[in-house]
């Protein structure tokens, strides 16, 4: 496996890389969910390219970017098994002195994450386009669990004409339900406790659905009640919208719908959801 750390050397790898080429993008940290998305990569395509960059430009300025956690060695142990190049830049290698270039996708970043996280997704999108310039391949693979970022890079890349396909890949849970993420390490033995909550209201929610239950703004104040017996639990927000649009569905709900919400343990912000089809 070759490590990668600067733009040059990644161009020049990719022209020795046999195709097709499978990437996943990463912040790195990481756990079985991004293994499973490097597994399928590999599965899919002759050569796996991982990127692993904590990317500055999606985090506000009172989140969690210095704190972010980080593991290079242990990351690259994981990767060892299924991936033929793993490309890490620094960070200014990314952002050279006088970086002045953004992406932004309109229409699908104004709600949800990007209510509560102004400029997330612009940084989001503007990093991902650079990596898919840098990394050129032909499958791409983002985890559901970030339902918002999957919508998002689907239109950016069918925007801008981006030559390649997004493939979207399940959540990985633990156990009890909860989705597994590089943030549940920040979880107090308290906190992780109650955080398989958010996947309780989301199975709630299939449950009534299911069960005939089409009026949305019933189900949201079901899984409302259901989180706010969890003490430690702080409802960011709770989404029944259009899968595709991400329009909230007042009462009539259609299919398919995103069933999504983010939930704060004490500064910890995670988020889950579900698509009822
Ligand atoms: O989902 C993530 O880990 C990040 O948002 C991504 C896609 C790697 C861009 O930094």
């Amino acid at each position: 496996m070759k490590v990668i750390e600067t733009v040059a050397g990644m161009r020049e790898c990719r022209r020795q890389t046999a195709e097709p080429v499978g990437f996943v993008p990463t912040m790195g940290y990481l756990h079985e969910g991004h293994v499973s998305l490097v597994k399928r990569a590999k599965e899919e395509n002759a050569s796996v390219v991982v990127s692993i960059f904590v990317n500055p430009t999606q985090f506000g300025p009172k989140e969690d970017f210095k704190n972010y956690p980080r593991n290079t060695n242990r990351d690259l142990a994981m990767l060892e098994p299924f991936s033929d190049v793993v490309f890490m830049p620094s960070d200014v290698e990314m952002y050279p002195d006088k970086y002045n270039t953004w992406v932004e996708v309109n229409g699908l970043t104004g709600q949800l994450e990007g209510a509560s996280r102004p400029g997330h997704f612009r940084g989001v999108s503007t990093v991902v386009t650079k990596l898919f310039n840098i990394v050129q391949p032909t499958k791409v693979y983002f985890g559901q669990k970030d339902a918002q970022q999957l919508l998002v890079i689907k239109k950016m890349t069918a925007d801008l004409n981006i030559n390649l396909e997004v493939v979207a890949c399940p959540t990985m849970r633990e156990p009890d339900g909860l989705a597994m993420s590089s943030r549940n390490t920040y979880l107090t033995p308290e906190q992780r406790k109650g955080a398989p909550v958010l996947y309780k209201a989301l199975s709630l929610a299939r449950d009534k659905w299911s069960k005939g239950e089409k009026d949305a703004e019933k189900i949201r104040l079901e899984m409302n009640k259901l989180i706010r017996k969890e003490p430690l639990a702080e409802i960011v927000y709770i989404s029944i919208a259009d899968a595709l649009t991400l329009q909230e569905f007042s009462h009539l709900m259609q299919k398919p719908a995103l069933v999504s919400m983010a939930v704060k343990f004490g500064k910890t912000r995670l988020i889950d959801n579900i698509i009822l089809e």
